[in-house]
């Protein structure tokens, strides 16, 4: 009989594994590592296939369901209700993978048997590439012509999200050369690199906003984004590597032939490939790719092994889950054993406290380690994290320190869970915490640290950007009670600042200067530096660009900023709440009055004679590039918006315009043809 508890824990582990399937493709902010994630999915697999001899236990999930169609679940779902779906003509399966040279080894025998009569003696060919930590995804080109890009979803059907990767310099919308098929299905990843992930996350830190775990999360929350101007402003890059449905299928009889194939279509294509006549070859591969890899600009989390001939691979078929005909080799993240000395709570300019780990150093893959956020007291609880523990810390394609988890064998005798604290660790105000949020936070207003937060974000690089203000300086203005809102910056004197640690004459003077000339900076760097819940950078050159002064984007109604491209109901309701606030207005009124720039010279009606227009461009142009047509539109005061929307006020079609040409039309968008959009420009 099969015991109680592996029932038990079998349910567990389903349970456990759907939650971490939503956190990693729904959410991308996944909260256990691959290895740990890939334990739980092994031993669920090792449980019930003991179950299922019983047949006592089915799995819901892996049950065929009445349509007779195969299970999706088991390889999770990233489709989310925001997006259309699509059903993929071949669908996009997952891959097994395995952590172990002898199973590696293991999957060319188990191979070998499956196709005994047809492979005979010798060996078998295989192409080893590289495997990118990003996300999957499936273009489809129908003669010749980009039609879509589809996230693999649950492997059947995926959502379209086109609009988001449009802009990619590497994704031609067309392709051209020999054998261009009717209809082709060319699978792939899209990837960020360790350059653009540490420029986001840095942006996002000096605003106060949480930090990407790593690049894979956040190419996956960007091509998840709703405003694809958005997800223009964070650089992706795409390489592909697989081929779905294709007609006719001429031309390839090797994925040798369909990487040499895409080549020839100027698409983009893994940075080494190895093809190799047996599996003791493809070890080789691996270790070689062990070693090259870590010079690549972005993260790999292991390598994939894949039969060549197409033929073989058509035999050889596929479960449910995965092709017998390919496997994954992944890397072990690299890991480090150190002490967690104490937990410490940090204070945002938002109020939110957030806990740290303080760390004995340890050099983890390349740097040394001594903090790593704990993210909130929830994951705290769910480690049971404690000070003094002996903890696991990971890098792994992450570039940010993670605790994994404590060694408990480890643990001192005495040691009590962590509290998190009640009170806030700066001004001692009872923490509070909202409604199914996770975040506890200081409601006062007059925290100090929440005021060191505000001061610094205002004058960072991506606001109001004045230099020699940083966080030794906040904080001991805030502390001698010389500043408590902005404005104050601006009646600061030479002697305030000769008061203040480590200023010298010349300092002071300086300061002085940087503060003197920021208040000349553009309107949106102002808005921007308010803080405003919601309003980055993105919105704020919206707002400023279509209202022009910071008065009117206050006195604003909801409806007045919702017509505005780019601001949604949640910016427009975020807006409206900051400026109803009294003290806010007051701080409005005193950096006008301290001589602020307020009110921006362009975008002005009248001089610029596109203002307030909306273009989106598609099909191909001939007198210009896109990025010249952009330019040539927004200095004449227009914008150039990459969807079509009721708010669009012109669709310039060339040839080959698609769907963006019905939908305009179905919007009643008035349509412009090249010459026509030239005249405008020119007059
Ligand atoms: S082939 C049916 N090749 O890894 C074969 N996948 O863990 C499917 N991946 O869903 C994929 N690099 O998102 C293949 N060179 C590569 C890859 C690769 C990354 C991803 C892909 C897939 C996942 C499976």
């Amino acid at each position: 009989m099969t015991s109680q508890p592996s029932e038990q824990r079998i349910q567990e582990l389903r349970e456990e594994i759907r939650r971490h399937d939503k956190l990693y493709y729904q959410e991308a902010a996944p909260q256990i590592s691959d290895r740990e994630y890939d334990g739980l999915k092994k031993e669920l697999e090792r449980l019930e296939s003991t179950q299922s001899e019983l047949e006592l236990f089915p799995n819901p999930e892996t049950q065929e369901d009445a349509t007779g169609e195969s299970p999706t679940k088991t390889i999770g779902d990233d489709r989310l209700e925001a997006f259309e779906s699509h059903r993929h003509i071949v669908p996009m399966l997952s891959l097994d993978n395995t952590y172990d040279k002898s199973e590696f080894i293991e999957f060319d025998r188990r191979l070998r048997r499956h196709l005994k009569e047809k492979a005979d003696e010798k060996e078998l060919r295989y192409v080893v590439e590289p495997k990118l930590d990003g996300v999957a995804i499936s273009l489809t080109y129908s003669n010749g012509e980009l039609e879509m890009a589809v996230t693999r979803g649950n492997g059947t059907e995926g959502d379209i999200v086109t609009q988001n990767l449009m802009h990619l310099e590497k994704l031609p919308s067309k392709i051209s050369g020999s054998n261009v098929p009717r209809k082709v299905e060319i699978r792939g990843e899209i990837y960020m690199t360790y350059e653009e992930f540490l420029r986001i996350n840095e942006d996002r830190q000096e605003a106060g906003q949480s930090l990407y775990a790593n690049p894979r999360n956040l190419a996956a929350g960007t091509i998840k984004l709703l405003d694809p101007k958005e997800a223009k402003a964070r650089k992706l890059d795409i390489v592909l590597y697989g081929l779905g449905a294709c007609e006719p299928m001429e031309g390839f009889g090797r994925q040798t032939d369909f990487h040499q194939a895409i080549r020839d279509w100027k698409l983009p294509t893994v940075e080494n490939l190895w093809e190799v006549g047996s599996i003791e070859e493809a070890w080789e591969a691996i270790e070689e790719l062990n070693v090259l890899r870590h010079d690549y600009a972005y993260p790999t989390d292991g390598a994939v092994v894949k039969l060549d001939s197409l033929e073989l691979q058509r035999q050889a078929g596929s479960t449910s889950k995965a092709p017998r005909w390919a496997i994954a080799y992944k890397f072990e993240a690299e890991q480090q054993e150190t002490v967690l000395e104490e937990i410490t709570t940090q204070v945002g300019r938002t109020g939110n406290v957030t806990p740290v780990a303080n760390l004995k150093p340890v050099l983890v893959a390349g740097t040394t380690v001594t903090r790593a956020s704990l993210h909130n007291a929830d994951e705290i609880a769910r480690k049971d994290l404690r000070e003094g523990d002996t903890v696991i810390i990971e890098k792994a394609g992450e570039i940010i320190p993670q605790v994994v988890r404590a060694i408990l064998e480890n643990r001192p005798t005495g040691s009590t869970p962590y509290e998190f604290p009640k009170i806030c660790p700066e001004c001692e105000t009872k923490l509070v915490q909202a409604e199914g949020e996770v975040a506890r936070k200081c409601p006062a207003d007059d925290c100090p640290a929440k005021l060191r937060g505000k001061i610094e974000y205002y004058a960072s690089r991506g606001c109001m950007d004045v230099e020699n203000l940083g966080e030794a300086v906040v904080s001991q203005l805030v502390e001698r009670k010389l500043v408590s809102v902005v404005s104050d910056l601006y009646q600061l004197t030479k002697e305030d600042f000769l008061e203040l640690d480590g200023f010298g004459d010349k300092s002071a003077e300086n300061l002085l200067h940087a503060l003197e000339e920021s208040k000349e900076r553009e309107v949106w760097r102002l808005l921007c530096g308010l803080g405003i819940k919601h309003v980055g950078a993105a919105a704020a050159k919206d707002l400023v660009r279509s209202m022009t002064s910071l008065r009117h984007i206050a006195e604003a109604s909801t409806e007045e900023l919702t017509a505005i491209d780019g601001i949604g109901e949640i910016m427009a309701a975020s807006i409206r709440k900051f400026f109803e606030d009294e003290a806010n207005l007051q701080l409005l009124d005193q950096l006008e009055q301290r001589g602020l720039k307020m009110n921006s010279g362009e975008g002005v009606e009248g001089e610029n004679p596109l203002y307030g227009q909306t273009f989106v461009l598609t099909g191909s142009l001939e007198s210009f590039t896109r990025d010249e047509a952009t330019s040539r539109i927004e200095r004449l005061g227009g914008r150039v918006s990459s969807s079509v929307s009721k708010k669009t006020s012109f669709l310039v079609a060339g040839p080959g315009a698609g769907s963006k040409l019905s939908k305009a039309e179905k919007l009643g968008v008035e349509i412009l043809d090249e010459p026509t959009l030239l005249e405008m420009l020119d007059s």
